[in-house]
């Protein structure tokens, strides 16, 4: 039987990572054609060998945050793929500070992964894609981008910031590129937020689990943190023909933490 994203050719970046690895496992299970790239290249080809039983998938090195190599990425990617029509902007950095403390260094990283990253990896695609027509762009957004939490507002910021690229890129390259954003919640197993208990866990005891599950009992309506698996299904609901009529949206992953 045919996948629901049969003849979908998609580049993931941070596809090493905890999200961006759920994602391309969900994209090859539904039939797509994936390359995952990520500044890792090592940690890149691991995630593309280990996937590789479940379809047609390969890695490519780059850096989100130069020009040269988001340059090469799309030329490489679509000479490999034959044209790529979905594209994931889902490498991202955290960063928690105060505003007071945080240094001038995480500044410029959260903005250079995070809000320039996405904008070189559009710019080098989105040519391409509006030419070859039914193509989809996923930029990774996150709660943290639509209500504040403390200690992120650099990174909350970067996030509002891809959403206001989320929007515009969705009327320019309208009616040929389709533009959507996820918003995911807390992650509960891997990635970011994960590593975020884990470290505290270790100052202030307690296991890393428990930390979370306090934390969505305290914070999130539905009372739990979600799953990278949660964040892939959404995008595979994106890069599919049943978003269709879906553009320039954010879609909340995140159990009711933010409701718009
Ligand atoms: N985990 C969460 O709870 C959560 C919540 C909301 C939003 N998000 C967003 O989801 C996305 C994925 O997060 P994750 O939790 O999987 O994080 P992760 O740290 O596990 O993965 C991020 C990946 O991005 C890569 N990366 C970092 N800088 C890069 C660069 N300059 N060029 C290319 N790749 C680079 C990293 O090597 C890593 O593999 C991020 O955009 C993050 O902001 C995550």
């Amino acid at each position: 039987m045919a996948g629901r994203l049969a003849g979908r050719r998609a580049v993931i970046t941070g596809g090493a990572g905890g999200i961006g690895r759920a994602i391309a496992a969900a994209y090859l299970r539904e039939g797509a054609s994936v390359i995952i790239t990520d500044i890792d290249g090592a940690a890149a080809e691991e995630t593309a060998a280990a996937l590789s039983s479940a379809g047609a998938i390969s890695a490519i090195q780059c850096d989100v945050t130069s020009l040269a190599d988001t340059r090469a990425l799309a030329t490489e990617a679509n000479n490999r793929l034959g044209g790529v029509n979905v594209l994931v902007n889902n490498a991202g950095l955290s960063g928690r500070a105060l505003i007071t403390k945080i240094e001038e260094e995480l500044i410029d990283a959260l903005l250079a992964v995070n809000l320039k990253g996405v904008i070189l990896c559009a710019q080098a695609f989105a040519q391409t894609m509006y030419e070859e027509g039914d193509a989809v762009m996923i930029n990774m957004s996150s709660q943290a981008g639509k209500r504040g939490w403390p200690e992120l507002s650099v990174y909350g910021a970067t996030k509002a910031g891809v959403l206001g690229m989320n929007r515009a890129l969705a009327v320019e390259l309208a009616p040929r590129v389709r533009v959507n954003a996820i918003c995911p919640g807390y992650i509960s197993d891997v990635g970011m937020a994960w590593r975020g208990w884990e470290a505290r866990s270790n100052i202030e005891g307690g296991t890393a689990g428990d930390i979370g599950e306090n934390f969505a009992a305290e914070n999130i309506p539905l009372q739990r943190l979600q799953s990278a698996d949660d964040i892939a299904n959404t995008a595979v609901f994106l890069a599919s023909d049943e978003a269709r009529e879906i553009t320039g949206d954010a879609i909340n992953v995140g159990g009711g933490v933010v409701m718009d």
